[in-house]
């Protein structure tokens, strides 16, 4: 299923999404060539209305596009069916929003086992995988309460955990930090980066740079198109000003 190592996540090939018609038809995404290597970590951005919701929603397997080809971890989408879509949205993709989207009334942990329930793992390793992926992110210690009784950004390392107890090929996350204050941003350009040291491959929706800048790659669109891509690698100055900060949270657990 995981496939050789040199094959790439993601590849977009020839993509455009278009809505609607004729006179009124909107091109949201206009003939995107994409390649994301596995483990790569990449940011896009773009002003409203760019296309990078349209373009996370393709990757996503949430919409298909209108014409092009877009292979995930080796598979052309394509060729999938419905049911197998669903399978491969469980399995080998994470989401992370902007509005974290835990379910309510639900314990942080019950939060992060649903998508292994959908998988059907058993219930004892059920809870092994989820307690795993909350020590990722530094919550046991948060498990059985409540969305409604954690902080925003702890309710978004929930939403990491459950993104990422899968053990997905990629995670896909829209303005994480958007709903965030900046210490609570800091936490969570942490977690991402510690992902991506990992091993995972992220792309994440973002406006604000300072965050962006934490990516390995930075894509502006420009009217559903790839306008600027370019590497961060060469610029580490940039991840000093979200070193860890060692607050009890953070480290805790
Ligand atoms: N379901 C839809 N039907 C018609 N037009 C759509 C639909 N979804 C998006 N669009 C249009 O496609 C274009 C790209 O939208 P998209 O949501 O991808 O932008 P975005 O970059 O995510 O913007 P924002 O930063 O505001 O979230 C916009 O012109 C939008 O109006
Ligand atoms: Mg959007």
């Amino acid at each position: 299923m995981s496939g050789g190592l040199r094959r790439p996540t993601l590849f977009l090939r020839n993509v455009s999404k278009s809505y609607g018609q004729g006179e009124i038809a909107v091109h949201a995404l206009r003939e995107v060539d994409l390649l994301v290597e596995r483990g790569d970590f990449v940011a896009v951005m773009g002003s409203s209305g760019s296309g990078k919701s349209t373009l996370m929603n393709v990757l996503g397997c949430l919409d298909v596009p209108t014409t092009g080809r877009y292979f995930l971890d080796g598979i052309d989408v394509a060729d999938l069916d419905d049911y197998e879509l669903a399978y491969v949205r469980n399995r080998k993709i994470g989401f992370v929003f902007q509005s974290f989207n835990l379910v309510p009334r639900t314990s942080a942990l019950h939060n992060v086992e649903l998508p292994l329930i959908y998988a059907r793992v058993p219930r004892r390793e059920r809870r092994v995988l989820a307690v795993e992926a909350l020590d990722a992110v530094g919550l046991t210690h948060r498990m059985e309460h409540m969305p409604n009784e954690l902080s925003g950004g702890q309710q978004q390392r929930v939403a990491i955990a459950r993104a990422i107890v899968t053990a997905p090929a990629l995670v896909l996350a829209d303005e994480p930090t958007g709903n965030l204050d900046s210490a609570s941003t800091v936490e969570i350009m942490h977690i991402l980066s510690d992902l991506h040291a990992a091993g995972r491959t992220i792309v994440m929706i973002t406006h604000e740079p300072e965050v962006a800048a934490q990516a390995k790659r930075v894509i502006h669109l420009v009217d559903g198109r790839v306008d600027s891509d370019r590497r961060t690698d060469s610029a580490p100055a940039t991840t000093a000003r979200l070193e860890r900060d060692d607050s009890a949270e953070a480290v805790s657990a």
